[in-house]
């Protein structure tokens, strides 16, 4: 137990600012905890509770196995907790869920945590804890819960290098110089942190999987990748695998990697055989295929489905699945060829092959069509393919949302996402139905998340961003959850209890995205960011436009056409009244009219504004507003940790400076296409 971490290291799991209530309702469970058994999960969760107990009361919690003459908390499973009249039954408990429950035991106060199964157990404890640190009464606290999507993953996009491709905090804490590390105290301490919010996979290495990380699966690196397991299998976690369609090739001396030729099918089987003989629990493989130059399928002919089922067919003895990208596109498109069109592809390759995969199969989808924008319709996928599981992919990592150094809390992004009605099966369709499996009864599903984490002081580069990784956790367990509830958390185990810290900092976070969509691309149209890093403006920057640019302004007017009467038909793939309402004008929400329509820009929006005057205001706004984050943040003086103070503070210099560079930039951009004067006469030219 490492009582000496930093604050800032330590994140919402430091155990040190307690609420109000604490005394009247919590005080007196904290000196004993009984455990019947030790397994190292339920271990794990008993650590846990020494270590925010002795935090809590200053000195060391009693572990003992059978009830003392005083209030306890009693931690395990549904076997270890049979003799108790509990009044629970395996069937009463969600999978992986718990039940926390007061009870008297010759005239002392029993708390109760009990675990469907271990793993249970540890998310009840942390389930308590946070709920003792955030001021919520016992009676609240107790009753049942579970996550609601099974599967609830990470993705690192960490290179063996050390290296992290789109990372804003540093190295990676698994890989350096192209081995493992060998100290792994920070993996564990990471390992907390996400089953604390429910995280029950990760996979270690990039998506692109490049030729060091092609022989991860090999027996080269797998005893150390078993060590990486270890660690996370106490925490409940599942470690994952990218790899490289291609392997068999490059690794394997066959000639083809064709995923029906039987050598190439034999080959993944003793792949997958020997990777369960180092890691009997592992989770299984994440796959890039065809895409932005990554091998796949196609090259010999084939589809994803024959691509994602002969690996899934490798994996099914022992249990693995086969997370399945559907960020397939051609990025060499020519987007002058009107007919083709970027947003069109994931459904175009994978709405045919539906009830085609195998049931350890699982698509991965990326939120919108597009590419983790500030701003994209949902893709239209989820709910188009009812006989495959499939999941929703976020990026917590802040590629095109402020890499780190602008505050931008996603969770309002993700929570609009998986509220969002795909009519799949009439209204009431959400996505969060759609991946959770419960819409379509599928037995795999749920959220992964890319990771936003690197060796950083803070976890995150930006200590704020932390609040994204955490709320990845907690919406992804429950999407119930608003973004307003999920920060309140955040920053009431983070920071504490003092109503303007609280009140202050909930209201930069909920506020942030709008900033920067502000001052960034306006009303749905995306990137406008300098090409390769992504960070910056650069309004006609586009990796793969070579012909001109994607967003299609010219002096008349801006937008993607996209309707079916007139554009590229992207609207038919949504159902009923979805299509609708994005393919006709009138009806298409202002903040994605240029992802839908292109029209000119003294086209009035529904808030009366032209688009023109829009962009300037916004663009003015933005600005205004960024500076307004660090007045604000400047209030807190004193009041939070001053090494976060000082490196928050850091971050909102450099966010208001890239906002003022947006703002001039884009301002100057459509003042010079359209000529169009501002309405309140602002100099816009710079
Ligand atoms: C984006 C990102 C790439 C990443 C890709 C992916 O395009 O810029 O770095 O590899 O997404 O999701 O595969």
């Amino acid at each position: 137990m490492d009582l000496n971490k930093s604050n800032v290291y330590e994140c919402w799991l430091n155990y040190k600012h307690l609420p109000h209530n604490f005394d009247d309702e919590y005080k007196r469970f904290c000196s004993y905890i009984v455990a019947k058994s030790n397994p190292p999960i339920i271990n794990s969760a008993l650590e846990e509770l020494k270590f925010a107990f002795t935090r809590f009361m200053g000195r060391m919690p009693e572990v003992l196995d059978s009830y003392p003459d005083s209030d306890c908390i009693l931690v395990g499973t549904l076997d270890d907790a049979a003799d108790e009249a509990l009044r629970v039954s395996r069937g009463d408990l969600p999978e992986d869920g718990f039940m926390v429950h007061k009870f008297e035991r010759n005239g002392k106060n029993v708390l109760a945590v009990i675990g469907k199964n271990e793993k249970g157990a540890l998310y009840g404890v942390f389930h308590l804890l946070r709920s003792m640190c955030c001021g919520k009464p016992l009676a609240q606290v107790q009753g049942i819960d579970g996550p609601r999507n099974p599967l609830r993953v990470i993705n690192h996009w960490d290179n063996l290098s050390g290296d992290i491709e789109r990372g804003y905090a540093g190295k990676s804490i698994f890989f350096k110089d192209n081995r493992i590390v060998s100290d792994l105290s920070r993996v564990k301490d990471y390992a907390r942190l996400l089953a604390s919010v429910g995280v029950n996979g990760v996979a270690i290495n990039n998506v692109n999987v490049h030729q060091v990380e092609t022989r991860l699966i090999t027996d080269e690196f797998l005893p150390d990748v078993a060590r990486i397991a270890d660690v996370f299998r106490q925490y409940g976690i599942k470690l994952y695998l990218s790899i490289n369609f291609a392997a068999p090739v490059e690794i394997g001396g066959l000639p083809t990697a064709d995923p029906l030729d039987e050598s190439v099918k034999k080959w993944w089987r003793d792949v997958a055989d020997n990777i369960y003989k180092y890691i009997p629990d592992f989770g299984g493989f994440v796959v890039k295929a065809d895409s932005e130059f990554r091998p796949g399928p196609f090259t010999y002919g084939r589809n994803h489905a024959e691509g994602a089922n002969m690996l899934a067919e490798a994996l099914k003895p022992h249990g693995g699945v086969v997370f399945w990208r559907a960020f397939v596109y051609n990025c060499q498109v020519d987007w002058r060829d009107r007919s083709v069109d970027r947003a069109k592809a994931a459904y175009e390759n994978f709405k045919p092959l539906d009830g085609k995969f195998l049931d350890n199969v699982i698509v991965q989808i990326k939120n919108g069509p597009m590419d983790f924008q500030i701003r994209e319709p949902v893709s239209p996928l989820f709910g188009a393919m009812e006989k495959t599981n499939v999941a929703v992919e976020f990026q917590i990592t802040q590629e095109y949302t402020g890499q780190q150094k602008d505050l931008c809390y996603l969770v309002t992004m993700w929570k609009e996402v998986l509220d969002f009605d795909t009519y799949a099966k009439g209204q009431g369709s959400t996505v969060s139905k759609v991946v959770s499996g419960s819409l379509f009864r599928m037995e795999y599903g749920g959220v992964v998340g890319v990771s936003n984490i690197g060796d950083s002081k803070c976890w995150t580069g930006h200590p704020l961003a932390q609040a994204n990784l955490y709320g990845f956790g907690r919406l992804g367990w429950n999407p119930e959850l608003s973004a307003q509830e999920i920060a309140e958390e955040w920053v009431k185990l983070t920071f504490g209890h003092d109503k303007q810290v609280v009140d202050t900092i909930v209201s930069m976070l909920m506020a942030s995205r709008d900033i920067y969509e502000k001052y960034t691309a306006p009303l749905g149209i995306g990137w406008m960011v300098n090409p390769g890093h992504h960070y910056g403006p650069n309004v006609d920057g586009y990796e793969y436009s070579h012909w001109g640019t994607y967003h299609y302004a010219d002096w008349k007017g801006i937008g993607v056409d996209r309707t079916v009467a007139t554009g590229t038909g992207f609207t038919a793939q949504y159902r009923e009244p979805v299509a609708s309402m994005y393919e006709n004008i009138e009806t298409c929400p202002d903040e994605l009219l240029l992802f839908f329509h292109h029209v000119p820009y003294t086209h009035k929006l529904k808030s009366g504004k032209t688009v023109i005057q829009h962009i300037y205001d916004t663009h003015f706004e933005g600005a205004e507003e960024a500076e307004g984050l660090k007045e604000k943040w400047l209030t807190l003086k004193g009041k939070v940790d001053d090494e976060i103070f000082d490196m928050v503070l850091e971050r909102l210099e450099m966010q208001i400076k890239n906002a003022i560079e947006w703002r001039d930039v884009v301002n100057t951009y459509f003042y010079r296409k359209t000529g169009i004067d501002d309405i309140h006469g602002r100099k816009i030219y710079k």
